[in-house]
């Protein structure tokens, strides 16, 4: 039987760029999966981030003009992975083509930006729409969400959401778009990392309705690579306080505490996501700083003691979204999660994705914004804002 070919294209070969293509020439480590996807183009202003990708045997259209692959009857997908201030101008051309596009976050440097996407989409229902986001694919967070949707928590008492990362530790590493507003956008840091550390709360349908933000630029200029000093104007860690309705009518409160922080001086942490919530009953929690291991909660008989609360330790082994043929006992890394993230994007564009978890939705990431912005307005005038 002959396997449908999907013909992927790149925007934007920088990081992220790279991981995706090395991701798809993986993709024969998946299991029965019902498309084999093929990366054809790849288009960059930059013509030196194009040779790369001459590494790469199918790539037969190289590009400083990302209009060429949306007229290109050999692209079907289209992954953009550009500065946020690009996001409206592109995804929205490329949605209006008819091409599926894997966005990545934030969806719009802000959410004027994110509505206008938004508009593209329902204008637009012959094009696929997700937005990139990753970590959620890793085993133990998968078992986390199982294990919360299985109602073993019990009433929630309170969640907590978290990326943390520590690259702007060192104050003496020049600027970057991702530092300066103008391209990363307003809310800085919870652009860059806030869709992490949303995508589970709000797939679980934990909607938050209130927000008090603490929001902290640590290094405001930083050098400029040419021998001067630049502002560094972003907010670099964000912790937000969140109410979250319940959805469980006979809970014996209106909404529990999530705490979601992303950060980007978070001294000792390269890039640590976690989730970690607790209920009357039971509790969860999964960090990729310890990615093999989930922990949960449960009242145990010890024997000659009692019963008594106890944090147990479970190693998850390598098996996410999509079955593949790596040994169950094996390690899961972050490029196992891009890998993940595509299989569970490609399936479900198919519409074989059969109610597993899959990447973020358009309304999921926009929603985001919504976040953000009452997380600045609470930052400057200290209140708490509805969302
Ligand atoms: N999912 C994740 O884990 C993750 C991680 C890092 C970054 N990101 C996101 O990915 C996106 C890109 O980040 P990055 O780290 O790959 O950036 P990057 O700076 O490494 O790469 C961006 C590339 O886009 C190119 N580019 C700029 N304008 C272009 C245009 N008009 N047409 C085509 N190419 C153009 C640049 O030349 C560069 O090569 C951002 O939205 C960022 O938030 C996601």
């Amino acid at each position: 039987m002959s396997v449908k070919k999907v013909g992927i294209s790149i925007i934007g070969g920088g990081l992220m760029g790279r991981e995706i293509a090395a991701a798809l020439s993986r993709w024969s480590a998946l299991i029965d999966h019902p498309v084999v996807p093929e990366l054809v183009g790849v288009a960059d202003i930059n013509p030196a981030a194009l040779e790369w990708f001459k590494t790469v045997p199918t790539v037969e259209i190289l590009t400083t003009d990302y209009h060429d692959l949306l007229s290109d009857p050999r692209v079907d997908v289209v992954y953009v992975a550009v500065r946020h201030d690009l996001h409206e101008q592109i995804y929205t051309d490329v949605i209006r083509s008819g091409k599926s596009l894997l966005a990545e976050k934030p969806f719009g440097i802000d959410g004027k930006a994110a509505d206008a996407i938004m508009q593209a989409v329902n204008e637009t229902p012959e094009s696929f729409v997700r937005c990139s986001s990753e970590i959620p694919f890793f085993p133990g967070a998968q078992w986390a969400i199982n294990y919360i949707q299985s109602g073993a928590l019990g009433q929630i008492i309170e969640a907590r959401s978290s990326f943390l990362h520590s690259s702007d530790f060192d104050q003496e590493k020049a600027i970057n778009w991702k530092r300066q507003v103008q391209f990363c956008g307003e809310a800085g840091v919870m652009n860059d990392l806030g869709m992490h550390a949303f995508h589970i709360p709000l797939r679980l349908g934990w909607k938050p309705s209130s927000v008090f933000a603490v929001l902290q630029n640590i290094v405001p200029q930083r050098p400029d690579g040419k021998g001067g000093i630049a502002e560094c104007d972003t907010w670099d860690n964000a912790t937000l306080h969140l109410s979250v309705p319940h959805k469980d009518k006979s809970a014996t409160e209106e909404t529990f505490p999530l705490t979601v922080e992303v950060k980007r001086i978070e001294p000792g942490e390269k890039n640590t996501w976690l989730l970690e919530v607790k209920g009357t009953k039971g509790g969860v929690r999964f960090s990729t700083k310890n990615p093999k291991t989930v922990e949960v909660f449960a009242l145990v008989n010890v024997p000659g003691i009692g019963k008594e609360q106890s944090w147990q330790r479970i190693d998850a082994g390598s098996q996410s979204v999509w079955p593949t043929v790596t040994g169950g006992i094996f390690e899961f890394g972050f490029s196992d999660s891009i890998l993940q993230m595509w299989a569970a994007f490609l399936a479900e564009r198919e519409g074989q994705l059969g109610g597993k978890f899959g990447p973020a939705l358009p309304e999921e990431a926009a929603f985001t914004h919504k976040i953000y912005a009452a997380a600045i307005a609470s930052q400057e005038k200290q209140t708490v804002e509805k969302i």
